[in-house]
């Protein structure tokens, strides 16, 4: 009985999410994939202005993971408090996790990390690979493609800080620019999406507060792992049982 109910109150967040990919673009990310694999029988040649700002991505850019993103996520030790450091963190996935949809966004991506860090206030960069950090992922209820804009405070003398602020802001697959991301931090329209103060909050959030969001993207991945029609075969036998 208990085990039911729980199951049935994840069905709306299994079903939500569900919602968030319409299966027509389940379908397209399926073609998108056939396609490629008859495509890269003919090798493209990759254009050298891709690859400069590639190079540059990765050299400036920090990889998130479950293990280190506390430690990544924070100010520089030499700066001096009070100060806060912005973090432009970059959720993306792969095949599975963006359904092949992430290669314009991270395109647009690389674009805007090689044109700001030669800006002077530029934020540090971090990237989260939903598609080898799933359970981190899913502990931040973050779904590529997206940036997780983060302005995290330095504790002062006495270790009492202000609280981080973060910014969620989903970007639309098909047609982020590079350009798009950079005004983001160059006109500061990043501040036109509120603070996000919920529970998935990644510093404040109660799921962090009580240890709980790592087990809870643990379970979230396991019901993405899930075939769908699993949810129908395990709730046909738990009415017959009542019955
Ligand atoms: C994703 O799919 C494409 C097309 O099928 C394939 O070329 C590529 O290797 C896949 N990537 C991964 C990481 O599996
Ligand atoms: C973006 O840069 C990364 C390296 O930081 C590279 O692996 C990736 O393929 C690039 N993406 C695109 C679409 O160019
Ligand atoms: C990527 O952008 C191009 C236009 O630049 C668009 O035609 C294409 O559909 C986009 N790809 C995805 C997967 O949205
Ligand atoms: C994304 O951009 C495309 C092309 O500009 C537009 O048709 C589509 O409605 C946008 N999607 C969302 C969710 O805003």
């Amino acid at each position: 009985m208990r085990f039911s109910s729980a199951l049935l109150l994840a069905l709306p967040a299994l079903a939500l999410a569900e919602d968030q990919v319409p299966i027509l673009d389940k379908v397209k990310g399926y073609l998108n994939m056939a396609k490629d694999a008859i495509s890269s029988a003919v090798p493209a040649a990759p254009s050298p202005l891709d690859a400069g700002v590639a190079k540059v991505a990765s050299k400036v850019q920090h990889s998130l993971t479950t293990e280190n993103w506390k430690q990544v996520l924070t100010v520089d030790p030499t700066a001096s408090a009070p100060t806060t450091q912005d973090w432009m963190v970059f959720i993306t996935g792969g095949n599975v996790t963006c359904y092949g949809f992430c290669g314009n966004a991270s395109k647009a991506w690389n674009e805007s990390v090689a044109a700001l860090s030669a800006t002077p206030k530029a934020p540090n960069f971090a990237v989260l690979d939903c598609e080898s950090q799933p359970i981190l992922c899913n502990s931040w209820y973050a779904g590529p493609p997206s940036i997780y804009y983060m302005q995290i405070p330095k504790p002062l003398a006495d270790q009492s800080a202000p609280l981080p602020t973060v910014r969620f802001i989903p970007l639309n697959r098909t047609s982020v620019t590079g350009p798009q991301l950079t005004k983001l931090v160059t006109n500061k329209e990043y501040e036109n999406t509120a603070p996000y103060e919920g529970p998935w909050h990644p510093f404040t959030g109660l799921l962090q507060q009580y240890n709980l969001a790592i087990p809870v993207g643990y379970v979230l991945w396991g019901f993405s792992k899930m075939p769908s029609w699993l949810p129908m075969i395990l709730i046909s036998f738990m009415s017959r049982s009542f019955m």
